[in-house]
């Protein structure tokens, strides 16, 4: 299943607009906020595929009928671009559990990374639904790389994938690696660099919200 917000109309395409937007990006607070406003719109699409408790609930004047989440999915993501929008996920899914896994492109003379993970904190996932974030799925590598990680340490009900900008190639990726995970998608993009930079994309996502390393 996937999920690509392009193909509907709503504010957070605008997000989407803004974060991609070479002028606007010159203010990181406000590439965050917007990041965490997309994370917080996916969080919103995603409740909508989770399972609710009828409760009653008592106000001031009286008894309401309510509903809770049966269960709270695990927020997982991959730093550190991914804090963003892990942010605006964990401000709706406010009571959830977090995972983080530290990944980065470990570059080769030969211009060829591969993808090193360096640290991993993680609750049990047993039976679990994950909610993995990295607003760019560019190759996809370090995306399937840190959930075969998590899904090899534990045996995990559902994934869910969410990412602000995808390349064609990462989608593929990871559906070919992945094909039970359910992705959430802002937009998708054709082409990458030679370097595995997303074009149009928006430049480096980590560097625009935290500062050049
Ligand atoms: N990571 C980014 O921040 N941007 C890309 O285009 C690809 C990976």
């Amino acid at each position: 299943m996937i999920f690509d917000l392009s193909k509907t109309n709503s504010i957070a395409n605008v997000f989407i607009a803004e974060i991609r937007d070479e002028q606007i990006q010159k203010d990181p607070m406000r590439f965050r906020t917007n990041m965490e406003r997309i994370g917080a719109y996916f969080a919103f699409e995603i409740s909508k595929t989770l399972i609710y408790q009828n409760t009653e609930t008592q106000t001031p004047l009286g008894v309401a009928k309510t509903v809770h989440l049966a269960e709270l999915p695990v927020l997982a993501t991959i730093t550190r671009a991914g804090i963003p929008m892990h942010k605006g996920m964990l401000d709706i899914f406010d009571r959830a559990d977090c995972a983080f896994v530290a990944a980065y492109r470990k570059a080769h003379k030969s211009g060829h990374f591969e993808i090193a993970i360096e640290y991993i904190s993680s609750p049990d996932l047993t039976d679990r639904i994950v909610i993995m974030v990295d607003p760019m799925l560019a190759t996809g590598m370090s995306m399937v790389l840190c959930c075969k990680e998590l899904m090899g340490r534990y045996k995990v009900k559902e994934l869910h994938i969410v990412s602000a900008i995808a390349s064609s190639e990462g989608i593929r990726h990871v559906r070919a690696n992945l094909p039970k995970a359910k992705l959430w998608i802002g937009a998708i993009d054709e082409e990458m660099t030679s370097k595995s930079y997303i074009v149009p994309g928006l430049g480096d996502a980590g560097d625009l919200a935290y500062g050049a390393k």
